[in-house]
């Protein structure tokens, strides 16, 4: 039995954590806290928004004063924390937004948890949900191992980077029971159209130009999202108290190879003459310390806890291009008012 605090549930992997523990434990409790940014949304959570053993709080994780009222209210046994500001591009533009939620947020839930705790760790679990990117990037070749030194080099690594260690020295300093996750690239339905996959999807949609930065030899490991959401279930559950696992699809593409896919599938499903999607890409001015290449060593999960990812990647393409072309209204929500906005800044420039 649990009651769980999960935050960050109205955003991208959060909403699908959040259903899965919704639908998969009846018996435990599940109390969303999101503040809605820009990338947190409720209709991400249509569906199991009325079950009995499901609850939404709006608030900041920075908060301490809330977060202090509601372990006293709901005496939490659990924190999944997702809650994050998860976009490189907008770090670069807005560093401080990353480090006040990210760093101080992480911290303010820790301190939370600790104070409501109070060394009775029985049945407790802080987990952490964190990135690859904390790792820095990789050349060529190798994967990143849980052993890999950390070297993040935006700030959205950086804030992540610099929240796994607080939670690390929570755990030494403190003996309080935590997990930490390191997850490579995801994909899947309800990834906000700021991302590579479900802005590609969008622009292809309208007819508009498919922004890749520098030559697009980046590489990302990619997993669907409901593998990731489905693998934090194991470790949640099985996984060592101190321990972190990478989490990773084994899935690696160039950027531009991966946006040629996307095209291919695309022309297949609109029924557009083949190639005239790729006549979209356009080369934009790169990202500012654009990281090579990201890969994931997810051994240790597979051999411990005997999680594997369950879809091939173009199946995984193939279900996520058919969920945006069925939910045009979601995607037009997401895309209107404060969107418009982020695009034409981040792009118009470049
Ligand atoms: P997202 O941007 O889609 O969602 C983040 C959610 O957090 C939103 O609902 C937002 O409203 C909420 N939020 C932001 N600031 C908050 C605050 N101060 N207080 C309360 N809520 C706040 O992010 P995502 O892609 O779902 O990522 C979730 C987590 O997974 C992050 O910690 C991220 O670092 C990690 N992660 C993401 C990926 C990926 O590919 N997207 C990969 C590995 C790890
Ligand atoms: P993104 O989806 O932002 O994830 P991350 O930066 O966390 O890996 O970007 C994935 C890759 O795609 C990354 O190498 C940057 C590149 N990219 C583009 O080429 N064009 C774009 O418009 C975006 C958003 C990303």
């Amino acid at each position: 039995m649990h009651t769980i605090l999960l935050t960050g549930g109205a955003g991208f992997i959060g909403s699908h954590l959040t259903r899965l523990f919704v639908r998969k434990y009846p018996n435990y409790t599940i109390v969303n806290l999101d503040k809605l940014t820009y990338a947190g949304n409720l209709e991400n959570l249509r569906d199991i928004e009325n079950e009995p053993n499901y609850r939404f709080i709006k608030g900041d994780i920075t908060d301490l004063g809330l977060l202090r009222n509601l372990f006293s209210t709901h005496k939490f046994t659990a924190v999944l924390h997702c809650a994050a500001e998860s976009h490189v591009d907008r770090s670069i533009t807005d560093p401080l937004a990353f480090i006040n939620t990210n760093v101080l947020g992480t911290a303010s839930l820790l301190q939370a948890a600790k104070e409501a705790w109070a060394g009775d760790y029985e049945n407790k679990i802080f987990y952490h949900i964190s990135t690859d990117e904390v790792y820095g990037t990789l050349g060529e070749t190798g994967f990143f191992t849980e052993d890999t030194a950390y070297d993040p080099r935006s700030p959205y690594s950086a804030s992540k980077a610099s929240s796994d260690h607080i939670v690390r020295a929570f755990y030494h300093t403190y003996k309080m029971p935590v997990k930490i996750s390191n997850c490579s690239n995801n994909y899947g339905p309800y990834h906000f159209p700021e991302k590579l996959i479900p802005l590609c999807i969008h622009n292809i949609i309208n007819n508009k130009p498919l922004p890749i930065y520098g030559k697009g030899e980046n590489v990302r490991d990619w997993l669907f999202v409901e593998d990731h959401v489905r693998a934090i279930d194991v470790i949640f559950h099985n996984g060592k108290i101190g321990e972190t696992y990478n989490i990773g699809g084994h899935n690696e593409w160039t950027n531009i190879n991966l946006v040629k896919e996307l095209c291919r599938q695309m022309d297949d499903k609109l029924g557009r003459a083949k190639g005239s999607s790729e006549k979209l890409i356009t080369y934009v001015t790169d990202r500012a310390g654009h990281d090579l290449r990201y890969a994931i060593d997810a051994s240790k999960l597979k051999n411990e806890l005997g999680w594997m990812p369950s879809l091939q990647f173009e199946e995984g393409i193939s279900k996520t291009i058919d969920w945006y072309l069925a939910n045009t209204e979601w995607l037009t929500h997401v895309t209107s008012g404060e969107y418009q906005h982020y695009y034409t800044e981040q792009y118009h420039k470049r």
